[in-house]
């Protein structure tokens, strides 16, 4: 698998002499597992759901226990399928590299479950339970359709960042503060169309970062490499150039 993937020297020169390495990830990434992106999985049994009602906190006050069906779905889903050759070279990665830090905007535990550690969340995390008004981790019955908080009685939401909603402030802090201290910054399987993390490249790029894509449909046209092969082929190869 490793051999169709090209890794340019002067790229593996950049890693090579990087102090710290900025890694970015998308629903690519997760891809190779058989995660289905949200728009996928909007697909069949909940075809007729508008996004609005399903990923939204007007949406889920109005039915919570159409939401919470689901995400329940949802994480049944995710948790069936298993890391892939990326999410587990992205750990390795982190041994070969002074300091890496790893921003996702997948919210499956897939980089959690392949080794990797600190992962910072940037769009949350699918199966964290949180008490809606004061936003902390709560434990609920699994069984209940529409779960309250133990404390307060508020609805218990999945603890996700729905459309219109803020990035959670730790999240955001430690990602634009590894972007701009980064000196190579690595974006792998995503679009780079929904800010604030498309912004991280530009951060990073605007902070002297060499700046490399991996994605088999590049998104945008302004990093300094970019291989255009899908990660789970391009980050193995990445790692076993950097360590021979
Ligand atoms: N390897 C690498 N990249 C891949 C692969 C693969 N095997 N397969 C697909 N891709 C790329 C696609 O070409 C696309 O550019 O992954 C990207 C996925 O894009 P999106 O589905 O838009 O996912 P993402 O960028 O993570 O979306 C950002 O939008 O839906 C919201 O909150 C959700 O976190 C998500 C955010």
């Amino acid at each position: 698998m490793t051999e169709s993937c090209h890794i340019p020297e002067a790229l593996l020169a950049a890693l090579r002499d990087a102090r710290h390495v900025c890694v970015l990830t998308g629903a690519g990434v997760s891809a190779e597992s058989g995660v289905p992106t949200f728009r996928e999985a909007q697909d069949g049994l909940w075809a007729d759901h508008d996004p609005l009602q399903l990923a939204t906190p007007e949406g889920f006050l109005s039915d919570p226990e159409l939401v919470w069906s689901w995400y329940r779905w949802r994480r049944e889903l995710v948790a069936e399928v298993e890391p892939n050759p990326a999410h587990l070279g992205l750990a390795e990665l982190a041994e070969l590299v002074p300091r890496l830090t790893l921003v996702t905007q997948n919210v499956d535990c897939l980089h959690q479950r392949a080794g990797s550690t600190d992962v910072i969340e940037f769009h949350g995390n699918l199966f964290a339970d949180l008490c809606f008004d004061e936003r902390r981790a709560v434990d609920c019955d699994a069984d209940d359709p529409a779960p309250t908080c133990p404390s307060c009685g508020a609805l218990v939401r999945p603890g996700v960042v729905w459309f219109g909603e803020a990035i959670p402030e730790d999240a955001l802090d430690l990602s634009f503060a590894a972007a701009s201290d980064c000196d190579v910054f690595l974006s792998v399987g995503t679009s780079s169309l929904v800010y604030p993390a498309a912004g991280l490249a530009d951060i990073a790029r605007q902070n002297g970062a060499v700046t490399i894509e991996i994605n088999p449909e590049p998104s945008r046209n302004d990093f300094d490499f970019v291989l255009e092969n899908k990660a789970g082929a391009a980050i193995p190869a990445l790692v076993s150039s950097l360590s021979s």
